[in-house]
């Protein structure tokens, strides 16, 4: 089939992927690579610029995105999936860039302005947290491509890319780099099980890594609408985050679910049981073969040998253009 265009997403690898995750990039990885030409990456370099001081649990984190990517159905027939640090054109393309970005661009970015803040107990007053949408920049430009699909706090880094790529362009008289377009797709939101967004510092997940047992013990103990104490109470769909899974999980009985709810037809608990039956049957084919893989790490590095030598011809190709458009080319 002909494809559609150069595909490149990363992640970085900072533990277990949630069920927030899958629904928020890697459902749609899986679709995309069977209409474009598909590059995923281990962002293990950006996962240093805020994790530089303990790195115990690296390979572990690693080799568990590894596995959530393939027991999800990334298919290393059908895309290329790779390791950012194994191609070390990556951080001379960087360092290259570095040379002509102006300070300002980078302290302007909303999302550095955001993580400072945030992130006020860790020491990322550092030159690489800085410099890390010029680091993401070089991983989309040293594969030239096309499309980045990314959630929509990572626009303004794709909006720099852009900027780079045509600041490059100008400085050196050339054209090496298409500027890439965001690709942003209808991602459906999963709130954490507290109703606030799922993530791992709020302790509010579902991981891909779950097994059924725990996924149905974490859903049984969902809060739901407090107005209900009792089951006939009516019920308010629109503030219970059981509902919002329905929502995703139940999609053919959702009106039955809401009316009976609204009515005080249906008890919360037997309203759970039913979400958990539904999130069971699409999570456990995932966790099974998550279990497969996990006693196949040494295919699993074979697999990324192989994707890191598909993307090394291209980074290898653009960085010849680079140094040549330089002229640091002398030997
Ligand atoms: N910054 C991205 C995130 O946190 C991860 C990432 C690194 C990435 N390099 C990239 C995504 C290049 C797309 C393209 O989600
Ligand atoms: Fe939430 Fe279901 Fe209870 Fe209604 S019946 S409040 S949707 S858990």
């Amino acid at each position: 089939m002909e494809k559609k265009g150069t595909i490149l997403s990363g992640m970085r690898p900072t533990g277990a992927l949630h069920l927030g995750n899958y629904f928020g990039a890697l459902e749609n990885w899986v679709r995309l690579q069977n209409e474009y030409e598909c590059f995923f990456f281990v962002a293990d370099y950006h996962a240093l610029t805020t994790g530089y001081e303990n790195t115990d649990d690296f390979k572990d984190n690693i080799t568990s995105l590894l596995v959530d990517w393939l027991a999800a159905g990334l298919d290393p027939e059908k895309c290329t999936l790779f390791l950012q640090s194994s191609i070390k054109e990556h951080a001379e393309l960087h360092l290259l860039f570095s040379m002509n970005l102006p300070l300002s661009w980078l302290y302007r970015c909303p999302t550095y302005k955001d993580q400072i803040s945030q992130m006020k107990d860790k020491n990322i007053t550092t030159y690489g947290f800085l410099g890390y949408p010029c680091l993401m920049a070089t991983d989309i430009l040293v594969y030239k491509a096309d499309f980045v699909p990314v959630g929509e706090d990572q626009l303004p880094h794709i909006e720099m890319t852009r900027e780079i790529a045509r600041r490059f362009n100008f400085l050196y008289n050339t054209e090496v780099f298409p500027e890439p377009q965001p690709l942003l797709t209808k991602a459906k939101v999963l709130p954490g099980l507290d109703g606030r967004k799922m993530s791992k510092s709020y302790n509010n997940t579902i991981a891909l890594s779950d097994s059924p047992d725990v996924v149905k013990k974490k859903i049984m103990s969902m809060v739901t609408d407090p107005a209900r104490i009792h089951k006939t109470d009516p019920g308010h769909p629109e503030v219970c985050s059981v509902f919002a899974y329905h929502k995703l999980f139940s999609e053919s009985i959702i009106n039955e679910i809401e009316q009976d709810c609204r009515k005080g037809e249906i008890g919360c608990v037997a309203c759970k049981k039913k979400l958990a039956e539904n999130i069971a049957q699409m999570m456990t084919p995932i966790y099974e073969r998550r279990l497969e893989w996990l006693k196949r790490t040494d295919d699993i590095r074979d697999i990324i040998l192989e994707g890191n030598k598909r993307a090394r011809v291209i980074a290898e190709r653009t960085m010849d253009e680079v140094r040549k458009v330089m002229k640091i080319d002398w030997i």
